[in-house]
């Protein structure tokens, strides 16, 4: 009975200082911030209706800088020679118009330095009205494949800023197989390959101030709620931040986080699929110790 009451007594502890310091002190060691469910409220709602038609016509000036592999038009330059003109690789457009919220996407495109909340933004205005925005909008939107995977869209959201060592990604693409010389041991390949990412990474660091942070384990330093609130709107958690908003719907959200769960937390579906399992042995266990105690008692009574 005593041992009963002692170990009452310190699960109630542990639980009290679980259920109460924990949070709290989780609480005023990070600010909470609100998510906006991805509306953009400060943007207006759109007027008017776009025209997919009249969009694919409007839609060949920005292929000027971007590359829209569905319609397999190619980039006018590649990763390392673009971010010497703007200090990034602007991303395909293939997925714009699935990822992209649709209200974000056409503010952005009359104003992309505004709507991304970033001071500089290398993008310069390229729609002269709603209409127009609009319409390009609905061309995207009619181009864009169903089915994305997680790292299609953290590629085209994430990826020209942000490597993930994890999934030998780079901002200027998957680190290519390379073979060193048997005789020397020197893989002049793989060289060529680290210079160019080397000089990409410099000008992307010239142009937001600092390299963005490799993702690859982001899944675990900081809280769900945190990355999603943070991609929503960095400037919310990060005032002053160079990360532009980059205007994702839930679809794009959901495609981000699931890659970065993929590269931060690989087992977590295991994990995930021992749960059920563990259960499952206790509950024939403790059927065969009923079974076991029951014969044992048998003819005792
Ligand atoms: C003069 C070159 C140029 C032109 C023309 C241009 N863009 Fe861009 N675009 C960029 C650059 C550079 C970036 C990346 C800037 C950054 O990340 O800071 C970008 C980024 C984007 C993004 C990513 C935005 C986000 O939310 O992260 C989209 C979408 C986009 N452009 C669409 C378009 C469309 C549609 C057009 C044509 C109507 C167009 N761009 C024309 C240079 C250009
Ligand atoms: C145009 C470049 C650019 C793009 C695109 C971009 N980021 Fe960033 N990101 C940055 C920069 C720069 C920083 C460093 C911010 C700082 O310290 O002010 C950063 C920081 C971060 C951080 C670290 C925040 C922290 O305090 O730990 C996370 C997480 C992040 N980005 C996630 C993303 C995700 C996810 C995407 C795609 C949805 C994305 N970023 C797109 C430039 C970018």
């Amino acid at each position: 009975m005593k041992e009963l009451k002692i170990f009452g007594i310190v699960a109630a502890f542990t639980l009290i200082l679980y259920w109460g310091v924990e949070p709290f002190a989780h609480s005023q060691m990070h600010k909470h911030v609100e998510g906006d469910d991805l509306k953009y409220s400060d943007l207006k709602p759109l007027t008017v209706k776009g025209d997919a038609k009249r969009g694919e016509s409007l839609a060949m000036a920005c292929i000027g800088c971007h590359s829209i592999d569905v319609k397999n038009m190619p980039a006018p330059m590649d990763a390392v020679a673009a971010a010497q003109s703007f200090g990034v690789n602007p991303p395909d457009l293939s997925l714009a118009g699935k990822l992209l919220d649709e209200k974000f996407f056409a503010h952005f495109l009359l104003n992309p330095a505004e709507v991304t909340k970033s001071k500089h933004f290398a993008m310069p205005p390229s729609a002269s009205s709603e209409q127009d925005a609009a319409d390009i909008v609905a061309y995207f939107k009619s181009i864009a494949p169903k089915e994305v995977t997680p790292k299609e869209g953290y590629v085209f959201a994430c990826g020209r800023c942000h490597a993930n060592r994890y999934d030998k990604w780079t901002q200027i693409g998957d680190v290519p197989k390379t073979k060193s010389n048997i005789k020397t041991g020197v893989d002049l390949d793989a060289l060529e390959f680290k210079k160019k990412l080397g000089t990409y990474q410099n000008k992307l660091a010239d142009y937001m101030g600092k390299l963005p942070p490799d993702l690859s384990i982001i899944y675990r330093a900081r809280s769900e709620h945190f990355l999603e609130t943070f991609i929503e709107d960095p400037q919310s958690q990060l005032p002053g931040t160079a990360m532009p908003r980059v205007g994702l719907n839930h679809e794009g959200l959901e495609k981000v986080m699931a890659y970065l769960e993929s590269t931060g937390d690989p087992s977590k579906p295991k994990r995930e699929a021992i749960g059920p399992k563990v259960l499952g042995f206790f509950v024939i266990f403790a059927f065969l110790a009923f079974l076991w105690k029951k014969s044992i008692w048998k003819g005792h009574h």
